[in-house]
């Protein structure tokens, strides 16, 4: 396939767990992610010639498929565009090394954009940086989350926790964990698109605006409190006040049974807080305990119940600042 003009470059972005504020971010509100460290990669390859080939290696290993007229190949050429190219003047070859499908509301789109975009720059030969990776892989990320906040381009980017609100500049900063934490992830194994969820709680705001300001208000006091309880490595107190995010994000709409199921499961087994994290409707849920063996105990109990589940540490060291951006192959 490959011509001698040939020129390819790999990529890889984050994924991410947000232990606060998802949907309410999207108003402003502050909240904070973690990345999660199984990273999406990209492999691209641009060649002369005109046109766009996407092709997905599932990480089943099930058969590669072409993945023409989904969201990820609109997403792929606005990323191009961000970056000023154009699918008519050149070959463009992309290479997914899973899905994107199995463990929705990790920030799976966001990883893709932003490993597509540094195996685009590295291809071709272009030095951006993290930031000009951050802006254009924004561009990318509204195909799938309709009005998105910004921050899973972020994490996706930096790897590193973060403090988001949007609208302000900078929009985040780092935050550190004051001690050792882990989180188990499971996964209710619904796919769940973050752009109908997002509309989900926008209709929500419309029919009662009321509520959904005063939602507004506490979880802004919400995610100050997790940030003052993550930096001083309270894990009670933090494990109560996601709890309570999970109940905020019941209300407006975006749990259910199946992350419901997960959640009371895991606090029944002692986790010190559960709660769905990322658009909802599907997708994942966090459980927050306060060591590896207490996780890898939850794993197993959720998986006799049907649910895929991990037990990752919560953003294992790193300095606030400085970047863990992993290296492009
Ligand atoms: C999705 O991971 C997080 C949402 O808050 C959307 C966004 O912030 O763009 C639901």
């Amino acid at each position: 396939m490959q011509g001698p003009s040939a020129s390819e470059g790999t990529g890889q972005g984050f994924r991410k767990a947000i232990l606060i504020n998802e949907h309410f971010v999207v108003y402003g509100v502050p909240a904070i992610a973690v990345p999660v460290f199984f990273p999406v990669e990209v492999q691209v390859t641009v060649r002369r010639g005109a046109g766009l080939r996407v092709l997905v290696h599932p990480a089943t290993g099930e058969e590669p498929w072409h993945a023409e007229d989904t969201d990820r190949f609109e997403a792929i050429r606005r990323v191009m565009k961000a970056m000023g190219l154009s699918e008519t003047q050149q070959m463009t070859q992309i290479q997914c090394v899973d899905d994107l499908s199995g463990w929705s509301g990790l920030g799976s789109s966001a990883g893709f954009c932003v490993a597509l975009a540094r195996a685009l720059c590295k291809a071709l030969e272009r030095s951006c940086t993290d930031e000009e990776v951050n802006r254009i892989a924004y561009e990318g990320e509204k195909v799938f989350a309709a009005n998105p906040s910004g921050i899973d381009n972020t994490v996706a980017t930096y790897g590193q926790p973060l403090w988001f609100e949007r609208g302000r500049t900078p929009a985040w900063e780092w935050i550190r964990v004051g001690s050792p934490l882990w989180i188990v992830i499971g996964n209710s194994e619904m796919p769940s698109r973050t752009r109908n969820e997002v509309e989900k709680v926008a209709r929500f705001r419309e029919a009662r605006p009321g509520l959904f300001s005063d939602q507004l208000q506490e979880a802004t006091k919400l995610g100050r409190d997790v940030r003052l309880a993550l930096e001083s490595g309270d894990g009670a107190g933090l494990g109560v006040l996601m709890d309570r995010g999970h109940a905020m994000l019941q209300r407006v709409g975006v749990s259910n049974e199946r992350l419901d199921e997960m959640v009371s499961f895991c606090r029944l087994q002692g986790a010190l807080g559960a709660k769905l994290t990322g658009g909802g409707g599907g997708g994942c849920m966090l459980a927050l305990v306060g060591d590896a063996p207490s996780g890898e105990a939850m794993v197993s109990g959720l998986e006799q119940l049907g649910y895929p589940a991990i037990c990752v540490q919560l953003a294992p060291s790193g300095d606030p600042g400085t970047s863990r951006v992993p290296e492009a192959v």
